[in-house]
């Protein structure tokens, strides 16, 4: 077969190592020939094909990023995107087509799926957001990179007496900090599940400060969580292709709020693609190769519309439509661990 491979949306750590996978059990095991197509479902609608082999992926897994590049284009978003998108696989001979991405990226390989196209899909998101399974991969290499961070702040942060605001992604949800949270020994976790009232949050922080002695606060925020009431703005800002505000910048509001209202001098560290960027966790390598050899095996029994999954600690096929269909929140038994630590 002549299969070919895309990376849509933000990139984590771990792309590279699926696709090493794939293309290790498709050509040697399956006889198969691998392409990639550039920039996510950009480049299948321009047409822009690399080969892939054995040799290219060669040094690779230990590689954060993706090396064919990722976009966030939306092909229903384009003039005849879907017929070009038809057309373009048609053109190319390609008889499979592996999508690994997040909610966008595999929402559009669903959508396609369901026109008769043959597409497999493979979780991607370090916002361990996608319904189906239980991790993505990419997701422990970011929290690993927030809780080395937030290790860092404790000591700077005791030493001056202050409050230290730790911005960390999570657009609709809070997995990334709520785990970082907790293995960082957070004073608070703000996540988008729970919009949060910013007078308990300086409360906490007063208690907490309150016999004078000389300790830090460590209040994590995922950036897409919200106050109570509209109380604090959230800052606009561009939309892309499937129509999400760029967001960023919550905790520089939130950071200036504690200082204003508290008096405890407060700072903030926005961690940002730091967390999507290097070399994953060996977690990650491992889950990432796992999704990449069953990818490559649903493409061969042919299973259509369907996601490769991690639950139970067993690699599984979940069909796309259960993937995409809805977010998934952090779960509030998880959320109520971190609340324990709350001052
Ligand atoms: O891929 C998910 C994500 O990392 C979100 O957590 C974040 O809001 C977004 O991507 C950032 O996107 P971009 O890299 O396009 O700025």
């Amino acid at each position: 077969m002549r299969v070919a491979m895309l990376t849509g949306g933000g990139d984590c750590p771990g792309l590279n190592a699926v696709m090493r996978a794939v293309v290790r059990k498709g050509e040697r095991q399956y006889g198969d020939e691998l392409v990639g197509f550039r920039d996510g479902w950009k480049g299948v609608l321009e047409g822009t094909v690399v080969p892939m082999d054995v040799e290219m992926m060669r040094g690779t897994l230990p590689r954060g990023g993706t090396i064919i590049g990722s976009s966030r284009t939306n092909p229903y978003k384009e003039q005849d995107g879907p017929a070009r998108v038809r057309a373009s696989l048609e053109e190319h001979g390609i008889d499979a087509l592996i999508a690994i991405g997040g909610e966008d990226t595999l929402g559009v390989a669903h959508r396609l799926a369901q026109e008769g196209l043959p597409i497999v899909g493979v979780p991607k998101t370090i916002d361990n957001d996608l319904s189906g399974t239980e991790l993505t991969f990419g997701f422990d290499t970011a929290v690993q990179i927030c809780v080395d961070a937030i290790d860092r702040l404790h000591t700077t942060a005791e030493s001056h007496n202050r409050v230290m605001v730790v911005e960390v992604m999570g657009r609709h949800a809070g997995h990334i900090a709520v785990w970082s949270g907790i293995a960082g020994g957070a004073t608070i976790t703000l996540i988008p599940e729970e919009p949060f009232d910013i007078e308990a949050v300086c409360e906490a922080i007063r208690h907490r400060h309150a016999d004078g002695r000389r300790l830090a606060s460590i209040v994590v925020i995922a950036e897409g969580a919200v106050p109570k009431e509209g109380t604090m703005a959230l800052q606009s800002g561009e939309v892309d292709a499937f129509g999400h505000v760029r967001l960023g910048g919550i905790g520089t509001v939130l950071a200036e709020e504690i200082e204003a209202r508290t008096g405890f001098e407060t700072r903030v560290t926005t961690l940002g693609h730091v967390q999507r960027g290097g070399t994953p966790t060996a977690f990650d390598r491992v889950l990432a190769t796992r999704f990449g050899v069953a990818a490559i095996d649903a493409v061969h029994d042919g299973a259509w519309d369907t996601m490769v999954a991690l639950q139970g600690g067993d690699i599984v096929r979940v069909p796309l439509e259960e993937a995409v269909g809805s977010l998934k929140l952090v779960d509030p038994d998880l959320y109520d661990v971190a609340r324990v630590f709350f001052e």
